[in-house]
């Protein structure tokens, strides 16, 4: 039997700026994971069974492009696994789905490593990072790379698109409290809304771009250098951006605002905006009390997380 685990992530500066070439800066969250066990089984076919999906179901059963059965699929054609194996798959999460915490790319990583260990098909993080990539576009269409990046190795990560991905050093842990707003935002539409206006006059948003870019830029230092307190002011920087792009809403101000009355260090909506998620910065003493706040102000559940 062979086990693999993924965490979820979380963007921490630079959504949207990220498509248009800036950097933006995004961290696994450990609080929340994918687990993939793999076993031989006596059964014949590849048995699957995903409880928090009510999938249970023998592979060939699945469309092809099911989500997991496209993994297994493309798995096992590049590792040349012929004939299929009798295999028993246990897969489970904690990651929240379609909340931009990157449930699909951590499931992915946690499969394909469970199913490399089992077969004995050695792949480097590189091969772990690409394959996932590639199946992430079957799915997104033109993902910008972070998800599978940040899972796969784990670690904070500064990312330009195109660009190999580098991670980077924390110097002093911070902690930070996510919260969803329950709103299904799909992030396609407010990357077509963006571009509307990128498209309207290219100059203006290139320079807000610009400038969520510096602020990116500047995060990974502070970050590294561990001086977290400054991180709240970038974070509320990042924000104002972000509302002049039309990507917070009603729902992710009044959370912001929130966090910031009961005592975060700053605050910001995460990844594609409109809904989702919203993150703040808070000392590790007031979390409970921030999160607290968060629910009183309508999120429908919050993660408390810590940054090492
Ligand atoms: O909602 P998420 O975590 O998938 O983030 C979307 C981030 C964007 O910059 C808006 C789009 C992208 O592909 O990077």
């Amino acid at each position: 039997m062979t086990t693999s685990s993924a965490p979820g992530k979380i963007i921490l500066f630079g959504e949207h700026a990220v498509v248009y070439g800036r950097p933006a800066l995004a961290v696994p969250v450990t609080k929340v994971h994918a687990e993939v066990e793999v076993s031989d089984s006596e059964r014949k076919g590849i048995w699957i069974d995903a409880p928090d999906v009510d999938l249970h179901a023998e592979l060939n059963t699945l469309a092809s492009d099911h989500p997991i059965a496209s993994v297994i699929h493309n798995f096992l054609f590049l590792a040349r696994v012929s004939p299929f194996p009798n295999l028993q798959l246990e897969i489970s999460s904690t990651i929240p789905v379609a909340s931009g915490l990157g449930s699909g790319a951590a499931v992915t990583v946690a499969l394909t490593r469970a199913l490399a260990a089992h077969l004995s098909h050695s792949m480097r993080d590189e091969e772990v990072n690409a394959f996932t990539y590639e199946i992430e576009k079957i799915h997104h269409g033109t993902p910008s790379g972070i998800d599978n990046t940040v899972i796969t190795y784990a670690r904070p990560v500064y990312f330009v698109k195109g660009q190999p991905a580098e991670t980077f050093r924390v110097g002093e842990p911070f902690t930070i409290v996510i919260a969803d707003t329950g709103i299904a935002a799909p992030t396609r539409e407010s990357v077509a809304d963006v571009r509307k206006l990128w498209e309207s006059d290219k100059k203006r948003w290139e320079n807000v771009f610009a400038e969520i870019g510096d602020i990116s830029f500047a995060a990974r230092r502070v970050i590294e250098e561990g001086w977290v307190k400054m991180l709240g002011a970038l974070m509320d920087e990042n924000q104002t951006l972000l509302q002049q792009m039309t990507v917070s809403s009603p729902e992710l101000d009044t959370l912001v605002e929130a966090a910031r009355q009961a005592g975060a260090l700053g605050a910001k909506l995460s990844g594609g905006g409109r809904g989702g998620n919203m993150i703040a910065l808070v000392e590790p003493e007031h979390a409970e009390t921030v999160s607290r706040s968060l629910k009183e102000a309508g999120a429908k559940h919050t993660i408390i997380t810590q940054v090492v």
